[in-house]
């Protein structure tokens, strides 16, 4: 099944994201929340989010000692979001106390959020790799090493870019989830994103999912701008 384009509701406050969700009055969507918004606004935000139908990758990127990270787990997974993630630089013990916290957080009755992991953030250049992490590889070894512990340790995927798509299967396997961010319609403004592809291209290099903030958040007609992204994402 192919799973909508999941919308980043990078916004300061739930205000704004309101505002910017009444455009989709009849849309049930898969919105992303990151930090930001869920520091200010909270699990009741969630809840008015889930009471609306909509799906919800909550992105928090826990990285801590194992057993913080189970007991935090536990405790997210009661929001009943469907995807939250972790650093897979926090290590193979710290995401399978990851897993275990949300199995054994998940009530009843409910599906256990997919539980992916950040590898090497997009923000860190091989050449700051090397010198600050110590690591004297190529990043992408890293991030395909990454990819593979997250996939030992039992969890449902990675957040990568599409054009490591193919390389992250051919370490785990098809199912694991790529959860792609660094989406653009042609023609769009690229903003700070470096290596940006299109929905098109990301379903073709085999991402799961692909997460679309400004292209659809700043566009003039944002509904316009998600029914776009959509077509193109699920034509095959
Ligand atoms: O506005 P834009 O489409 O660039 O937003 C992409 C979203 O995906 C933002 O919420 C950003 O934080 C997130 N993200 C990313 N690159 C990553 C991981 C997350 O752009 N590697």
């Amino acid at each position: 099944m192919v799973q909508k384009p999941i919308i980043a509701l990078d916004f300061p406050d739930r205000e704004s994201a309101e505002q910017f969700l009444y455009h989709f009055k009849d849309e049930q969507l898969f919105v992303k929340v990151g930090m930001e918004l869920f520091y200010r606004e909270g699990s009741s935000f969630i809840n008015w989010l889930k009471s609306q139908g909509h799906h919800i990758f909550l992105d928090l990127k826990l990285h801590d000692i194992p057993n913080t990270v189970y007991s935090a787990m536990k405790v997210l997974a009661i929001l009943g979001v469907d995807m939250v993630n972790v650093h897979s630089a926090g290590g193979y013990k710290m995401m399978e106390y990851a897993l275990k916290g949300l199995k054994e957080g998940t009530p009843e009755g409910m599906k256990r959020p997919k539980l992916i992991a950040v590898t090497q953030l997009t923000s860190t250049s091989e050449e700051q790799m090397q010198r600050e992490q110590l690591i004297d590889r190529e990043l992408k070894d890293s991030v395909l090493h990454y990819a593979k512990l997250a996939f030992a340790a039992g969890l449902d995927g990675v957040v990568c870019s599409a054009l490591e798509a193919g390389e992250i299967s051919e370490v785990t396997n098809q199912e694991f989830l790529k959860v792609t961010p660094g989406i653009r319609m042609v023609g769009d403004n690229s903003h700070d994103q470096t290596r940006i592809v299109t929905p098109s291209d990301a379903r073709k290099l085999g991402s799961s999912h692909i997460v679309v903030g400004r292209s659809i958040t700043q566009a003039d007609e944002p509904l316009q701008g998600y029914e776009r992204v959509k077509l193109e994402w699920e034509l095959r």
